[in-house]
């Protein structure tokens, strides 16, 4: 038996995140993940990063856009304050035992688990005979990137409830087939003013990458004018600003103008209302431009000087794939030498 791995109910806590590389990132991927990672950051906290392109080819990705896409997450991980000395920053795909342990779990997770899936049903549409086997098991393999590193938080956005709701179910099954304590349930960390950033032409909508609109959102590379104008011009409604957060119930486009200000100056909505309750949204606008200028402008310069040096990240990304498999390795043997796979666990 491996001695290293950890094999209780009390875990040592542990962080891990993951960003798909599979285009722009947004301020929804921002408030919601990546700035909670970087509040997540400490010295007496193990983090770990991930970009996972693992997931991102579960649609097709150009594979030179892909490339881009990895390396430009990797610099804005970075330029957002991840601290490659602190965090363990990877990309997926290099290290294998996530792969390894997906396989484990598609075998224990269950048909039905995986149909019930929003986001699979979202993704697949209408068509589910022609979407790809991988971004059925997707959640396996999301569940194997957190329980790799027997992971006990993860910082996520709203949207990914679901999916850390199956990482629990899978830990739990496998415990109880195997009669082990082995994995640990992980606890979701949904947390901030902006744990679901709505689009700006569609309060109903998430703000997401696939939307065709680019005005739906502000992306982490948009300029300081680009920012500004996309801000002005997002949907509001005609009435003023409530100074209590009761009254912004049943006002989608306001709740979120506020809470994607509340996030970014991080004080609590509360805070935000108690100064500019009763104005227009006329003035309230070009406030919230100056925050999100102020905040996401140092990124985006910061990010386009990393991506100059290409090989520095490469760099950050090799020995990030190593420490982290380092933690890996005797958690999958363990695992293999659980599920009686011979020759594991030496
Ligand atoms: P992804 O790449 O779609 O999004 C990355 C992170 O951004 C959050 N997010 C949002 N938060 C608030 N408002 C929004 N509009 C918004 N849009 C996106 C997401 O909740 C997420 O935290 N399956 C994951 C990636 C993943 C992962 C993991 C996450 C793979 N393995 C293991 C955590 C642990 C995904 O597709 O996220």
């Amino acid at each position: 038996m491996n001695e290293a791995v950890q094999t209780s109910s009390t875990f040592t806590p542990r962080v891990f995140s993951g960003i798909q590389p599979s285009g722009n990132l947004h301020l929804g991927n921002y408030l919601g993940a990546l700035k909670r990672f970087v509040d997540m950051q400490s010295d007496e906290l193990q983090t770990l990063y991930c970009m996972v392109d693992m997931h991102a080819i579960t649609v097709w990705q150009n594979p030179a856009d892909l490339q881009q896409a990895t390396r430009e997450l990797c610099a804005g991980f970075i330029a957002a304050g991840l601290d490659p000395a602190k965090s363990i920053l990877f990309n997926q795909s290099q290290v294998p035992e996530h792969a390894q342990l997906a396989w484990v779990f598609n075998c224990v997770a269950r048909m039905g688990w995986m149909q019930r899936m929003t986001q699979w049903k979202d993704k697949a549409g209408k068509n589910q005979q022609n979407a790809s086997l991988g971004l059925f098991a997707y959640p396996a393999l999301m569940a194997a990137d957190i329980l790799i590193y027997h992971a006990t938080q993860v910082p996520v956005g709203e949207d990914q409830k679901q999916h850390l709701e199956l990482t629990r179910d899978i830990a739990t099954k496998f415990n109880h087939d195997y009669g082990v304590d082995f994995f640990p349930i992980t606890e979701p960390v949904i947390e901030g003013a902006a744990t679901r950033v709505m689009s700006f032409r569609d309060g109903s909508k998430k703000m997401s990458k696939s939307d065709p609109s680019d005005a739906s959102r502000i992306n982490m590379t948009d300029d300081a004018d680009t920012i500004a104008k996309k801000i002005r011009k997002a949907k509001t409604d005609p009435d003023g600003l409530p100074s209590e957060a009761k009254g912004l119930e049943e006002r989608p486009e306001a709740r979120n103008l506020v809470n994607i200000y509340a996030a970014l100056a991080d004080k609590t909505v509360d805070q935000v209302l108690a100064d500019v309750g009763g104005k227009q949204f006329s003035e309230f606008k070009p406030m919230l431009a100056d925050v999100a200028v102020e905040k996401l402008a140092p990124i985006s310069t910061e990010m386009a000087r990393l991506m100059q040096d290409t090989s520095e990240i490469d760099r950050i990304l090799a020995h990030g794939a190593q420490q982290a498999r380092e933690i890996a390795s005797p958690i999958l043997a363990r695992t293999y030498e659980i599920v009686g796979m011979v020759g594991a666990g030496k």
